[in-house]
C-alpha cells in the first residue's frame, strides 16, 4: 500500500511537470485528484489494510494527496503567468504592420499601355541596342554625314562610329533588312541626347512605330494614330498633322492632340494654342526603303515615333520632365 501511495505520487509529479496547458492540467488533476481518481481510489482500500496499519497509512495518504494538491496548484499558476505574458506581448488593438511592396514606374506603366495598345492592334514588339552603330542609327536613316539633321540629335558618341542610339528609328532599318514586307512593329526603348531641362533628360523613351506593306497609304497613318490616341488618353480628342520634315520619311508630319487639359481652349500647359505635340511620324521615304533592299513602287509604309515621357506628362499632368528620374517616393507613389 505504502509503494502504491508513494509510486501514485511520483506519477502525478511526472505528469504535471510534462503537462503545457491548462486541457492537460485538467486531465491531470481529474485522473489522480477527482472523486473517482487514484488517490480517491487508494484512500478507499485503506479500509482493507490491518487495524495497526491504519492510522500510519492514512497520514501518509493524507500527505501524497496535499503534496500533488500543492503541485497542481504551482503548475496551474505556471501556466496562467504563461499565458499572461503572451496577452501582453500581443495588443489585437495595435494596426497591422505595413508590408510594402514595388511597383512599376510611371515610365514603365505608361511604356506598357502603348505597347498594349499598338498590341491590340496587331503589331509585334521589338527591341534593340542601347549601343548602336552609326549606320542604324543616321546612314540607314537617311542622314548622311554632314547632314544638317545630325545637329538636331546632340549624340553621344562611344567612338567614331559608335554611339548610344538617339531615337529608336534604327529599328526601323535592323528589322526591314531582315525581313520581308508585310511588316507591322513597334520598338520601345531607351534613347540618348546630351540634353537636360525641365523638357529634356539625358536618358528618355520612345516607342518607334512602322507598318509596310502593299498600297499603305498616309490614311493608314491617321487611323491608326486617331486609335492609338483615343485609346491612351480615354477621349475623343481631336488631332492635328503639321507638315514637318524627317530625313526617314517623306512626306513628314509632327502630330498634335487637342490640349488634353483645356480641350482646346487654351492654357499653360499647352501655351495658349490649344495644341500639344505628342509624336513625330510619316511614309517611309523610298531611299531607306531601297537601302534596306525593298522596291518601293511595291511596297510602302508609315512610321512613327513617340516620346513616353511626354505621353506619360500630359496623361498625369506633369510639367517637369526630371521628376521621373529623381527617384522622390513622394512622387512616384502617387502612380
Ligand atoms: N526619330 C524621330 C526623333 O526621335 C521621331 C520620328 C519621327 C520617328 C518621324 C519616326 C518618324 O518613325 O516617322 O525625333
Amino acid at each position: 500500500m505504502e509503494e502504491v501511495l508513494r509510486g501514485l505520487k511520483a506519477e502525478a509529479e511526472a505528469s504535471l511537470h510534462s503537462v503545457s496547458d491548462q486541457v492537460g492540467l485538467e486531465e491531470v488533476r481529474v485522473k489522480y485528484l477527482g472523486r473517482k481518481g487514484l488517490l480517491a481510489n487508494a484512500m478507499k482500500q485503506l479500509a482493507q489494510a490491518a487495524p495497526e496499519d491504519r492510522p500510519r497509512l492514512g497520514q501518509l495518504a493524507n500527505t501524497v494527496k496535499q503534496d500533488v494538491e500543492r503541485l497542481f496548484q504551482a503548475k496551474k499558476e505556471a501556466l496562467e503567468a504563461g499565458s499572461q505574458t503572451v496577452k501582453q506581448q500581443l495588443d489585437l488593438s495595435l494596426p497591422g504592420r505595413f508590408i510594402p511592396s514595388g511597383k512599376l514606374h510611371p515610365v514603365t506603366q505608361v511604356m506598357e499601355e502603348i505597347c498594349a495598345v499598338f498590341e491590340g492592334m496587331g503589331f509585334a514588339v521589338a527591341e534593340g541596342p542601347d549601343v548602336e552603330t552609326d549606320h542604324y542609327n543616321f546612314e540607314a536613316l537617311n542622314i548622311p554625314a554632314h547632314h544638317p539633321a545630325r545637329d538636331m540629335h546632340d549624340t553621344f558618341y562611344v567612338s567614331d562610329s559608335i554611339l548610344l542610339r538617339t531615337h529608336t528609328s534604327p529599328m526601323q532599318a535592323r528589322i526591314m533588312e531582315k525581313q520581308e514586307p508585310p511588316l507591322r512593329y513597334i520598338a520601345p526603348g531607351k534613347v540618348y541626347r546630351c540634353d537636360s531641362d525641365i523638357t529634356h533628360t539625358p536618358m528618355f523613351h520612345q516607342v518607334e512605330g512602322f507598318l509596310v506593306d502593299r498600297q499603305v497609304s498616309f490614311a493608314d497613318l491617321k487611323g491608326v494614330l486617331t486609335l492609338f490616341t483615343r485609346r491612351i488618353f480615354q477621349g475623343d480628342l481631336p488631332l492635328r498633322f503639321r507638315p514637318s520634315f524627317f530625313p526617314f520619311t517623306e512626306p513628314s508630319a509632327e502630330v498634335d492632340i487637342a490640349c488634353v487639359i483645356c480641350k482646346g481652349s487654351g492654357c499653360r500647359v499647352c501655351k495658349q494654342t490649344g495644341w500639344l505635340e505628342i509624336l513625330g511620324a510619316g511614309m517611309i521615304d523610298p531611299a531607306v526603303m531601297k537601302m534596306v533592299g525593298y522596291d518601293p513602287e511595291k511596297f510602302s509604309g508609315f512610321a512613327f515615333g513617340l516620346g513616353v515621357e511626354r505621353i506619360a506628362m500630359l496623361k498625369y499632368g506633369i510639367d517637369d520632365i526630371r521628376l521621373y528620374y529623381e527617384n522622390d517616393l513622394r512622387f512616384l507613389r502617387q502612380f
